[in-house]
């Protein structure tokens, strides 16, 4: 059956544009889910990431099914794992210490957890699950990670969240100190895309 459009279940302008910049040369029209008309609430309640980003994905493709169309729908989900803590936050990187704390106040919390912590042991990466769910079931996914460690400060004024404390050794930067382009290509959901759009076209187109 042929699939007449990708529809990426984020309201992010910031990952729409890149998805739209990455999957450009698929031929295929994509869609935000306000633009495909889709609001729904869904609970995040799985225990990986890539349970995550199936369980969104699962959720819009049976939307979408139930008006009869034949889509693919792309979720992400993605995160900080910190080695020294666990793998903490993981997939609560968002929800870390509170959903409306800010990001000043949880980087200094991890930095302050890290104390006394040498170097080799500050290992620390973004990982990033990709979903695509077809409207008929099928179901591909991908997974990247972007390796670093976190640093004894914040730098930087680039990117979000948890950027100013990520330290990436090969630039001696931090992920906040990257241009947005440059971090799009060396990034965990940059480098996922790619990955997926590899098996979208593989598979579909
Ligand atoms: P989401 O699944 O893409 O919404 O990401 C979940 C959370 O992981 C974000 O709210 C951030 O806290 C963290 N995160 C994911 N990717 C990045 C990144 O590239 N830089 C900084 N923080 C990130």
């Amino acid at each position: 059956m042929k699939v007449d459009k990708i529809v990426f279940a984020t309201g992010n302008s910031d990952k729409l544009k890149e998805i739209h910049m990455i999957m450009a040369d698929l031929e295929c029209e994509i869609q935000s889910m306000k633009e495909a008309g889709i609001s729904i609430e869904i609970t995040e309640d799985g225990s990986t990431f890539e349970e995550n980003a199936k369980i969104k994905a699962t959720a819009i493709a049976k939307e979408l099914r139930k008006r009869g169309e034949m889509a693919v729908v792309l979720a992400d989900d993605s995160g900080l794992e910190i080695d020294f803590l666990n793998k903490e936050p993981g997939i609560y990187s968002a929800r870390y210490m509170g959903e409306n704390t800010s990001y000043a106040i949880k980087n200094a919390n991890l930095i302050q957890r890290l104390e006394g912590v040498p170097n080799e042991k500050r290992t620390a990466r973004f990982v990033c699950a990709i979903a695509a769910v077809l409207t008929d079931g099928r179901y591909f996914s991908a997974r990247a990670t972007m390796e670093g460690r976190i640093g004894y400060e914040e730098k930087g004024t680039n990117g979000f969240g948890y950027d100013p404390i990520f330290y990436l050794p090969e630039y001696n930067m931090y992920s906040a100190e990257l241009d947005p382009e440059e971090k799009n290509r060396i990034s965990h959901r940059g480098k996922a895309l790619n990955q997926m759009k590899q098996i979208l076209q593989t598979e579909l187109f």
